[in-house]
């Protein structure tokens, strides 16, 4: 690796080593080592995933739940020991609290249709917040326009934290059902910080839906100690496949919630008149689900264990602190945001340049960041800019590629001067 971008390890975690676990990480991007900071969008995999999903397919694919042949009954234990993984990665009371998705988008969706027409009244309110991903804002405005829900947004505060009064005003009327707010920005890297959100929305009598997208993959998500309602995530930001999202949800919630999606696998009994609906969580699977994908994420969920969810954190942390101390003293470049609490998501602009073409500039040195509004309009309208570029930390990010994107921008700010 090019001595510019060559790993540091941080507090016995071995970066260097956990590199060679992502074949992707080692490839040339242009003649340049890859600097692959869009982690945010979507994780590179590592070879454990990568191998579980290909042996899966080569030797143990079937549908699930429907044959009564072994290959069929190994891909359902398959399938169901991946909903396991996931409850024990989130403290889940039991997987039947778990529900397998497409993606958090689709989970969210689901919440919205499911919870917000099937529970919720008209005239009660749907809480979000000006930091929300588009995936946490549509929804919500879909089951305002057609079931009559007021739609309520918490401020962000200049240091693009949550302005907490705001949210406790918002509530004060008790009209608020649901809560639904990010459990980390994925434009600001602010955490917000749930429990005390959970303790307020429960106070006024509302439910919390955390979109943890990002959050879960920086550190560990306890949702026992949130104490929040439902958590949504996604397999491929945990360095697992696209395909497959989660919802977690109270039980006592999910039982209380009509179907969403109707078909095959969902339903306890059908006839020409009527259906019954299977019980939770299947109720909430129709049709042939992400087999493949489950296994792919129960591979993703063990290789992050294995490592250590605190370890990664610790690391990340450290990232963190590092990228503050060198983005904040590049000349010209502005970083939305600094939170207290945050994760390793920067979204920058710099000076004059337009973020397309620094994203472009930036790509010429072999760095990949993200460039555009990030599905987050609003949040940018909050802090008066067109657009910005964003560069995301994974487990494999390291101290020597964070220097090196420092010193890329400073070139660039000479280059667009
Ligand atoms: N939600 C992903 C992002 O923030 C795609 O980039």
């Amino acid at each position: 690796m090019d001595g510019a971008v060559a790993p540091k390890n941080t507090g016995g975690f071995d970066v260097a080593r956990i590199r060679q676990d992502f074949p992707i990480l080692s490839q040339k991007q242009r003649g340049k080592d890859l600097v692959f900071l869009d982690s945010g969008a979507s994780a590179q995999k590592p070879r454990q995933v990568i191998e579980a999903m290909t042996r899966m397919m080569e030797s143990g694919y079937a549908n699930v739940h429907r044959g009564a042949y072994l290959l069929s009954e190994r891909a359902t234990e398959a399938y169901e020991a991946a909903r396991r993984a996931v409850a024990g990665f989130l403290s889940a009371r039991s997987e039947r609290e778990i529900v397998f998705t497409g993606s958090s988008t689709a989970a969210i969706n689901l919440v919205a249709h499911s919870y917000g027409r099937g529970v919720l009244k008209p005239g009660q309110a749907v809480l979000i917040s000006e930091m929300e991903h588009h995936a946490n804002l549509v929804p919500w405005h879909m089951l305002r326009m057609s079931h009559g829900i007021e739609l309520r947004v918490a401020r962000v505060t200049d240091a693009g934290e949550l302005d907490m009064a705001d949210l406790e005003a918002k509530l004060a009327d008790g009209k608020v059902g649901l809560v639904a707010v990010t459990h980390m920005s994925n434009v600001l890297g602010t955490v917000t910080p749930a429990e005390r959100i959970a303790k307020l929305a429960h106070a006024h009598g509302a439910k919390l839906l955390l979109d943890g997208s990002q959050a879960a993959v920086h550190r560990r998500v306890d949702v026992q100690a949130l104490d929040c309602d439902f958590y949504v995530f996604t397999g491929h930001k945990l360095y697992g496949p696209t395909g497959i999202g989660v919802l977690w949800g109270r039980m006592e919630l999910l039982e209380a919630m009509p179907p969403f999606l109707g078909g095959g696998d969902m339903i306890a009994e059908v006839t020409l008149e009527g259906f019954l609906p299977a019980p939770v969580p299947a109720k909430f699977e129709a049709g042939t689900p992400p087999i493949v994908e489950a296994v792919g994420l129960h591979a993703a969920i063990d290789y992050v264990q294995a490592l250590g969810m605190p370890a990664i954190e610790a690391h990340e942390r450290h990232l963190v602190d590092h990228a503050m101390q060198r983005l904040s003293a590049v000349e010209g470049l502005t970083l939305l945001g600094h939170a207290q609490d945050r994760g390793g998501v920067f979204a920058f602009a710099l000076d004059n340049a337009h973020a397309h073409d620094l994203a472009t500039l930036l790509d010429r040195a072999g760095i990949a960041v993200r460039s555009g509004r990030h599905c987050a309009e609003p949040l940018h309208a909050r802090f008066n800019v067109e657009s910005t570029c964003r560069a995301s930390f994974g487990l494999y990010t390291t101290e020597g590629e964070v220097d090196y994107l420092a010193e890329a921008l400073g070139k660039a700010r000479e280059f667009f001067r």
